[in-house]
């Protein structure tokens, strides 16, 4: 059956096919200035129930293809310590995480999601919103659109995410916790600060911020550059989200390392696209 637009994103609320209509106007003007101070700006609503439905559907339909996977990780996603590092960087501070992807190689063709994903409206809207362009869909086929599982007891650490730009769906929530915690801007290119990323990682609440989603919502963040979390899921349901990303670089993809731990396996454009990044943050 072909897919339509209008039948997965509410566009009477937010009209995504016409930038130029006053009504989306004002939503791009409010996101783009919640996205500069803030990092993070959320549209609520904005997946139809029908839709959503047929999303939270094709997710546990291959539940059971989801790498799970419960490796300590610092908040720059490596799994291996640096002893040549003082005891106390924050590279060298581990985490628990117990999280899942399905991975994006993995949704069928007629996906909801992946359909969503490569429409040029979704792009040019979150361009809009973010005031940059162009922005890429990113080049990894395994991470760029994700499903992400968050079981019972499921905890995602501290970290920064590798792509610039990341959409979060929520697709179900969990009965409590699983709440996404973010720390606005606390890196910049050029820029580490891990005096103020180890405060964080020490249990400094002073600049946390939280955000709580409901299914349907969609978030927008800058999350290589503002570190994040989602707390501890409590009850029996899991919490279910969609990552679809986008980045500046249309070429990158995520370094070997990153894609064993976080989505179970290395393809060979991992390996030939292993290149240094030009912002010279830690990947
Ligand atoms: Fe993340």
């Amino acid at each position: 059956m072909k897919k339509n637009l209008d039948k997965i994103v509410d566009l009477e609320k937010y009209p995504i096919h016409d930038l130029q209509s006053p009504k989306i106007k004002k939503i791009i003007k409010k996101c783009k200035s919640e996205l500069k101070n803030d990092s993070c700006s959320v549209i609520p609503n904005f997946i139809l129930p029908n839709s959503l439905e047929v999303m939270r559907k094709e997710l546990e339909q291959q539940l059971d293809e989801v790498y799970m996977s419960k490796e300590s990780i610092n908040a720059y996603l490596y799994a291996k310590d640096d002893l040549s590092l003082p005891k106390d960087h924050p590279k060298r501070i581990f985490m628990n995480r117990y999280n899942g992807y399905l991975n994006s190689d993995c949704f069928a063709e007629d996906s909801e999601m992946k359909f969503l994903y490569e429409t040029e409206e979704l792009l040019k809207f979150v361009s809009a919103c973010l005031g940059i362009s162009p922005i890429y869909r990113w080049a990894d086929p395994l991470a760029c659109h994700a499903y992400n599982v968050m079981e019972p007891d499921g905890i995602l650490p501290w970290h920064f995410d590798s792509c610039e730009f990341t959409l979060s769906l929520m697709i179900q929530k969990p009965e409590q916790g699983g709440i996404f915690e973010y720390c606005p801007n606390i890196r910049e290119p050029g820029n580490e600060r891990f005096d103020e990323v180890r405060k964080v990682l020490d249990g400094d609440r002073s600049k946390v911020k939280q955000l709580e989603l409901k299914p349907g919502d969609l978030q927008i963040f800058k999350g290589r550059f503002t570190m994040h979390r989602v707390t501890k899921i409590i009850g029996k349901t899991s919490r279910y989200m969609c990552i679809p990303a986008y980045v500046l670089d249309p070429w990158r993809v995520n370094t070997p390392e990153h894609s064993k731990a976080i989505y179970g396996k290395v393809l060979p454009i991992h390996i030939e696209r292993n290149k240094a990044r030009s912002d010279g943050l830690t990947d």
